[in-house]
């Protein structure tokens, strides 16, 4: 029930409407925007030869910069977005959890504040599809909200104060998120860490084995 929710809040007009605007509206934001893109880039390493999958485009913050690439997101509004921000994308209206794509279809899944909306179920459902579409010894990369006692105390003022809008966050330790990708076979090769106001965004590079 919780994926089918996420899915149906980047559907709302207003979300779609308002997306770039909150997400790079302030110096801050933009700042901490120009920081995660730039891990996520270094950690993909993409190669003119790769098969690359974008997953949750949204708007195409990252796609813009991913040159050749498939991108799927399940908001046909966002992906109107995306593609003119990068006509070389191949967007597609598609659900992460039934990718319409044969089994080790690609080199390496890029997917970015997607799966740190999902609980631990559907993160493992995500991870699953993903590894299905992935070619053994391919590349993951995806960012996690690291599980902290100040960020769940004070996260509730905290979106007030800052008018942070979005779809609810699960955040992981470090500790669960290895057992989880050791659970659903995955290796883990490379972990940034992004500190923000109230705690740590995750970045990870991760291989299927
Ligand atoms: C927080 S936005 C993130 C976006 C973007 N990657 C970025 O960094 O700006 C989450 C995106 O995930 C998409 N989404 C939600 N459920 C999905 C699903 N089941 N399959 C594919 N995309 C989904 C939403 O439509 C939304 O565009």
């Amino acid at each position: 029930m919780s994926k089918e929710k996420f899915k149906e809040y980047y559907q709302e007009d207003n979300v779609t409407g308002t997306y770039d605007a909150q997400r790079l509206g302030t110096e801050y934001r933009r700042k901490k925007r120009g920081i995660e893109l730039n891990l996520f880039l270094e950690l993909i390493d993409k190669h003119p030869e790769d098969k690359v999958l974008e997953i949750g485009c949204s708007s195409g913050f990252l796609t813009e910069q991913l040159g050749v690439v498939t991108a799927v997101d399940t908001s046909k509004e966002m992906l109107k977005i995306a593609k003119k921000k990068n006509p070389s994308a191949i967007v597609l209206e598609a659900d992460m959890f039934k990718l319409p794509f044969d089994d080790n279809s690609f080199d390496k899944i890029i997917t970015m504040r997607v799966w740190t909306h999902l609980n631990e179920d559907d993160l493992r459902l995500a991870l699953k599809e993903s590894k299905r579409v992935l070619k053994s010894g391919g590349i993951l990369v995806f960012d996690a909200e690291e599980k902290n006692w100040l960020r769940r105390f004070i996260h509730f003022f905290y979106k007030k104060i800052f008018r942070i809008t979005g779809y609810k966050i699960y955040p992981y330790s470090i500790k669960r998120m290895k057992e989880i990708l050791n659970e659903e076979g995955f290796g883990w090769e490379i972990c940034k860490f992004i500190n923000h106001r109230i705690g740590r965004q995750i970045i990870l590079r991760v291989t299927s084995i």
